[in-house]
């Protein structure tokens, strides 16, 4: 169910849920094929697989290739998800995906980044942030910092060298292509650190595929070096215990079917 609800909070709909990251106020409406609204939620699991009491959420539903989807809401899950990628970024940081913009603006009020380049490839998307005054809601040290391009990220080159990637360009936290793509994109990039939504659940898939099913005993030095097989500077948790909390949060995260790892 939607409703069409004039300014939206997400803070205020998050119920017990709290977050020291920064949450942006919204506007319902339509940009293009793009819809900015709110649906009704009474409970919310985090990343981490704690449940929270909820009341709603903010949505983006736009176009895929055959159809609408949810690219982005504002829900625990992916508050936590993007939480790692957000402390890590730094220096010149480039965000591919605007989204809502959520995690591009808790990216430059991180005060070790200097710099903010959001590659978005859909021109809605970048004048729906701007006519929401997004960033406008920023102090103005962090607001500086952001420069919004429309462009493929795939096609897309950096003027300048780049310190940190966050990409988040999926529908789904866990996609068959997605080694494939943050592969093709640090090609390009070559920023000397990289976080990508999803990627400890993309981890715990080459952690099975190397097991020949689901691990019984992944440790984090397992975690560590399925992440340096993987060639990329991947950014991780430094919280001790990372590989058990991926292995119970994957029965929430990951597709529960036999050999999804395989894909
Ligand atoms: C999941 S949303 C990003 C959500 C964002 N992290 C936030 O905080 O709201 C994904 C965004 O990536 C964009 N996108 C998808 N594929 C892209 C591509 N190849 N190049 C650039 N942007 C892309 C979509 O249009 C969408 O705006």
């Amino acid at each position: 169910m939607t409703v069409d609800p004039g300014t939206i909070s997400p803070a205020a709909l998050l119920g017990t849920f709290e977050t020291p990251l920064w949450l942006p106020q919204y506007t319902g409406g339509t940009w293009g094929q793009w819809v900015l609204s709110v649906i009704l939620l009474p409970a919310s699991r985090g990343y981490w697989g704690i449940p929270y009491a909820t009341l709603g959420s903010a949505v983006l539903t736009g176009p895929v290739h055959d159809g609408d989807t949810t690219w982005m809401s504002i829900v625990p899950m992916e508050v936590e998800s993007q939480e790692i990628g957000i402390a890590a970024a730094r220096g010149h940081t480039v965000v591919l995906g605007l989204g809502m913009g959520w995690a591009a603006a808790n990216v430059a009020l991180n005060p070790a980044v200097e710099r903010v380049t959001i590659v978005e490839r859909d021109p809605n998307v970048i004048a729906l942030i701007a006519e929401q005054g997004v960033f406008d809601q920023l102090p103005a040290a962090a607001r500086d910092k952001i420069t919004v391009i429309n462009a493929d990220a795939f096609d897309w080159r950096p003027d300048a060298p780049v310190d940190s990637l966050q990409a988040d360009i999926w529908a789904k936290v866990v996609e068959s292509g997605k080694w494939n793509d943050i592969h093709r994109l640090q090609a390009n990039i070559d920023a000397a650190s990289v976080y990508f939504w999803g990627q400890e659940m993309e981890l715990y898939r080459l952690a099975c595929r190397e097991a020949g099913g689901v691990p019984t005993d992944l440790s984090d030095a397992d975690v560590e070096r399925l992440a340096a097989q993987t060639g990329l500077p991947l950014v991780l948790s430094r919280q001790a215990g990372l590989a058990a909390r991926i292995a119970a949060r994957a029965r929430w995260w990951t597709p529960n079917k036999d050999g999804w790892w395989e894909a």
